[in-house]
């Protein structure tokens, strides 16, 4: 059933697109040094094409709030991540745009979990495969994919 899904999500024109975004190393993917060392303290580091721009303006906006930390930098820092995020972000143009499916334009994903991409594939997955060691939670991509 679940390949069935997978199937229908891979076949088109975004096949070739699908497999290049999981090219080895998709997930170390991120260069831009900042990020990595900010955006990598406290979790894996997210490839900006997960996301839309709007998301990460968001997330990146409000980072003393962020779900639950606070994970403020000074400003030039900031702006430079967020630069980095947006202009390599799923809706750029530079990158994978499959991540993008199914999201309406007047909404702003708050997390890679909540895009509809990834509760496709996850979204049948028991709550217990999330938990293991390991893994812990459903944002740990690394946990499960390397
Ligand atoms: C102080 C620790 C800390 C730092 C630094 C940090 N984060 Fe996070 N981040 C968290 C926590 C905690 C969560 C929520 C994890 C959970 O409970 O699912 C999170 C979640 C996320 C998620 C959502 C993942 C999902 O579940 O879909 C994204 C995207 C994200 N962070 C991006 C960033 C970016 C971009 C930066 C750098 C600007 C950053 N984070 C820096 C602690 C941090
Ligand atoms: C609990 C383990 C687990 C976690 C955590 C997890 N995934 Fe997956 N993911 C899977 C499995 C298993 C599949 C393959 C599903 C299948 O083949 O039926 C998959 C498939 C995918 C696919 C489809 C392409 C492929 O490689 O098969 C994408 C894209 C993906 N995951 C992205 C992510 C992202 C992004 C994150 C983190 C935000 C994440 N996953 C977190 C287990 C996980």
């Amino acid at each position: 059933m679940r390949s069935l899904t997978l199937a229908a999500l891979f076949t088109g024109a975004s096949a070739f697109l699908i497999s290049s975004a999981f090219a080895a190393g998709f997930f170390h993917s991120v260069k831009d040094p900042a990020t990595k060392k900010e955006c990598g303290a406290c979790h894996m580091v997210y490839p900006p094409a997960l996301l839309p721009a709007r998301s990460w303006e968001k997330i990146v906006g409000d980072l003393s709030n962020h779900f639950g930390e606070d994970a403020s930098l000074p400003d030039p820092v900031r702006a430079n991540i967020l630069a980095y995020l947006t202009q390599n972000a799923g809706d750029s143009g530079q990158t994978n745009s499959w991540f993008m499916r199914g999201v309406r334009d007047n909404v702003v994903p708050p997390r890679i979990t909540e895009m509809p991409f990834w509760r496709g594939i996850h979204g049948g997955f028991s709550p217990a495969s999330f938990k293991r060691p390991g893994v812990k939670k459903r944002g740990n991509c690394l946990g499960c994919h390397s």
